[in-house]
């Protein structure tokens, strides 16, 4: 049986990429700051600034990938152009600018139209990588049609189509709510460890789609470690990173959980690597 493996680190991106092996990582997941100041964290001198620590944790991350990878880069809209613009430069496949709906704004704005959404640029390194489709299909709307369809089919370009038992092909607009909107009690935002957890759902459609089981998936900005539990959940081995010691661990504490509420923990081995804690662990 294979137990799956996962490694923690807490530092710089830059001192993390450089205990990462190179050509090792089947899927990035990668929700950097954005430069909205949401958190010490998210601040930046200029516009300027933000794209060289951006273009910086890409290129670092590049040697990484295998030749099979894929990756996702969650941003601003206006961010997401810009880092489009550098990662087609550095000769990487653009597959989808995927448009997160996601039922909460930013902030308020009352001389524009309010920011619903993110963006999640999807990217591989080739045009050889894993897209499990059929995987990842989603609900059809138009139920009426659907069942109609179901029992005799709709006739297409000469041929009967029968709807798939799965449901469509999923498309690039994802409505998930965030989980600051799921969260709210009464209408009111609740104080969470981490400001911007992504929705858990969310990570592993991205982590079934584009890995296999025992892929390798890397996170080198994890916060509060949604991307470990998607890839463990969905048994891939993981490695993560964040500079700040709090959201290690929690993440920490979140996989041990995770595992706990599985036939009592015995489903990972843990490698320890964070160099500024100095307790140890004990491997599962
Ligand atoms: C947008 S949050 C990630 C949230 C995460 N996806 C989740 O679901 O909780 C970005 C994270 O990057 C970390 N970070 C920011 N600058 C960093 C750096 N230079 N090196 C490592 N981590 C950094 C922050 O501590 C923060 O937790």
């Amino acid at each position: 049986m294979h137990l799956n493996k996962y490694q923690l680190f807490c530092l710089d991106y830059k001192d993390f990429f450089s205990k990462v092996e190179e050509a090792s990582i089947d899927l990035a997941i990668i929700d950097p700051p954005y430069n909205l100041k949401v958190a010490d964290w998210d601040k930046f001198k200029n516009h300027e600034s933000f794209l060289s620590f951006t273009y910086d944790w890409i290129d670092m991350l590049i040697p990484k990938l295998k030749t099979t990878a894929s990756f996702y880069v969650f941003n601003t809209p206006f961010n997401a152009a810009y880092i489009l613009n550098y990662l087609v430069s550095k000769g990487l496949r653009f597959q989808n600018w995927i448009v997160w709906d996601k039922r909460d704004g930013f902030n308020y704005a009352k001389k524009k139209y309010v920011a619903w959404q993110e963006t999640i640029l999807f990217f591989t390194v080739s045009d050889k990588y894993t897209f499990n489709v059929d995987s990842v299909r989603v609900p059809y709307e138009s139920t009426s049609r659907i069942e109609h369809a179901k029992k005799k089919g709709i006739l297409k370009d000469g041929k009967r189509w029968y709807p798939n038992e799965n449901g469509k092909l999923c498309g690039d607009i994802w409505n998930f709510s965030s989980e600051r909107h799921k969260t709210k009690v009464n209408g009111k935002t609740q104080k969470t460890l981490h400001v911007t957890p992504k929705p858990l759902d969310m990570i592993e459609r991205m982590v079934i789609a584009s890995s296999n089981q025992q892929d390798l998936v890397l996170d080198c900005f994890m916060g509060s470690g949604t991307s470990a539990i998607a890839a463990l959940k969905h048994k891939r081995d993981f490695i993560g990173n964040d500079k700040d010691e709090s959201f290690v661990n929690y993440t920490k504490n979140r996989i041990d959980q995770f595992y706990e509420s599985l036939h009592g923990g015995k489903h990972g081995t843990r490698v320890k690597q964070l160099p500024e804690m100095q307790e140890s662990f004990n491997s599962y």
